[in-house]
This record gives structure tokens, sequence and C-alpha cells, in this order.
């Protein structure tokens, strides 16, 4: 527990298991500050491709994550198949994650617009940037039901997608996210875990508000 009178929220998990609307819903219901960490890694890499630059190059993404201006972070295309694989070999590299570890500590430690508390949502909310956050949540799901959710994601946002190249995408980036050498995707020791294989949003949400209750 931290000692501030103000409450910290992580939800940390696999890509597409639901945690984004999960961390969504429990911000609006505290009334709780919310930051989707995963767009800070988008923006970094669909700046490298904007730019024709190397993902893989760390001084690339460098550079961009030292450009990265929070306010660009509504653009659609960040949600697009290409911005979600640069994102995952961008968060590969220490000096990407370095650069952005400030700009995520500040907004879980000082809420933006006097909110009493916030929700952060990543691979390494409850392990690196907030190790001492009130509740952390680890949300796992089986991959055939990721990459449907993913693949009905993209659809709805009007972007192109092929159901085989997504859960291929996912295996990828399940892969980089567990065995990078920075901060790898573990749940934390001390993380409630869920699976939503089997829960709508409505039973996700249910069940975390059951562990993550003030
Ligand atoms: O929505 P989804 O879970 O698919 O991805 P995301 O949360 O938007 O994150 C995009 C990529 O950024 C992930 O594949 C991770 O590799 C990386 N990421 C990270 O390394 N650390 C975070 N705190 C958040 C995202």
């Amino acid at each position: 527990m931290n000692t501030k009178n103000y409450r910290l929220i992580a939800v940390d998990g696999l890509a597409a298991s639901g945690k984004g609307t999960l961390a969504r819903r429990i911000a609006e219901y505290y009334h709780f500050a919310y930051l989707d960490t995963g767009l800070l890694y988008r923006a970094v890499g669909y700046e490298v491709l904007s730019v024709n630059g190397d993902i893989s190059n760390p001084k690339h993404g460098l550079i961009a994550a030292e450009k990265l201006n929070p306010k660009n972070l509504n653009n659609p295309e960040l949600r697009s198949e290409a911005a979600s694989e640069a994102a995952s070999v961008v968060a590969t590299s220490p000096e990407v994650r370095m650069a952005l570890l400030n700009f995520q500590k500040s907004f879980a430690y000082n809420p933006p617009d006097g909110k009493m508390g916030a929700v952060l949502d990543g691979r390494d909310i409850g392990t690196v940037i907030c190790p001492d956050a009130d509740r952390k949540l680890f949300v796992r799901a089986d991959i055939s039901i990721r990459a449907s959710r993913r693949y009905k994601e993209l659809r709805s946002l009007g972007l192109n997608a092929i159901y085989a190249r997504v859960l291929q995408d996912l295996r990828d980036r399940d892969c980089r996210d567990v065995s990078r050498n920075m901060a790898p995707l573990v749940p934390a020791k001390d993380a409630f875990v869920l699976d939503t294989t089997f829960l709508d949003p409505e039973g996700a949400f249910r069940a975390a508000l059951g562990y993550a209750l003030f």
C-alpha cells in the first residue's frame, strides 16, 4: 500500500486479454485518471515507421520516445496491426523504456485533474512502474479467444484484418513481451490473476471489483 491519500491500481496482462476495457471501467467506476501505457509504445513505434526509421534500432526508438507528445495519442492509426507490431519491437529496447518511465510514474503519482487515484494498464505497471500500487491485476486469456477479440476490434475500427495474421501477431508479441530482458511480462508476486477466457467485459469487471474494492 502506498502512504499517499490517493489510490493506484495496476492492470497488466497479455495483448487483447481485455485489460484495457477492464482498466477503463475501473477508472470510470472510481473516477480515477486512466492511462493506457501501450499507447505510448504504439506512438513511439508509429513515429519510427512514419519517418521510415528502423523499429529494431534502439537509437531510432529513443529519438521517437523523446519527441513523444501525449496530445497525439488519439490517432486511430495507433490501433493498426503495423503500430501494434512496431510497439512490441520498440518496447524491447531498454532506452525506449527508460525514456517513457518518468511520464508514466508522474501520471501515476500525480494524477491529472485533481483525481484521487489512477489506473494504469500495461505490461510492467505492477512490477516496474508502480511496484507499490494498492491493487494489482494481471489479466490473461486463451490465445484464440484473444485473437478473435482483437480481430473484431480491428474490424469495428474499419481497419483491415485477417484472423490468421492477427493470431500470429499475438503469438509473436506474447513471445517478445515475456522474453525481453528489461521488464519482461510477468505477474507481480502480489497480483490477482484474472483469466477472462470465459468472461465477457461485464463478468471481468465484476470479478475485478470483487478483488479491487476499496
Ligand atoms: O492492446 P494490446 O494489449 O494489444 O497492446 P498495448 O497494450 O497497446 O501494447 C502494445 C505493445 O507495447 C505491447 O505488445 C507491448 O510489447 C508493449 N508494451 C510494453 O512493453 N509495456 C507496457 N507497459 C505497455 C505496452
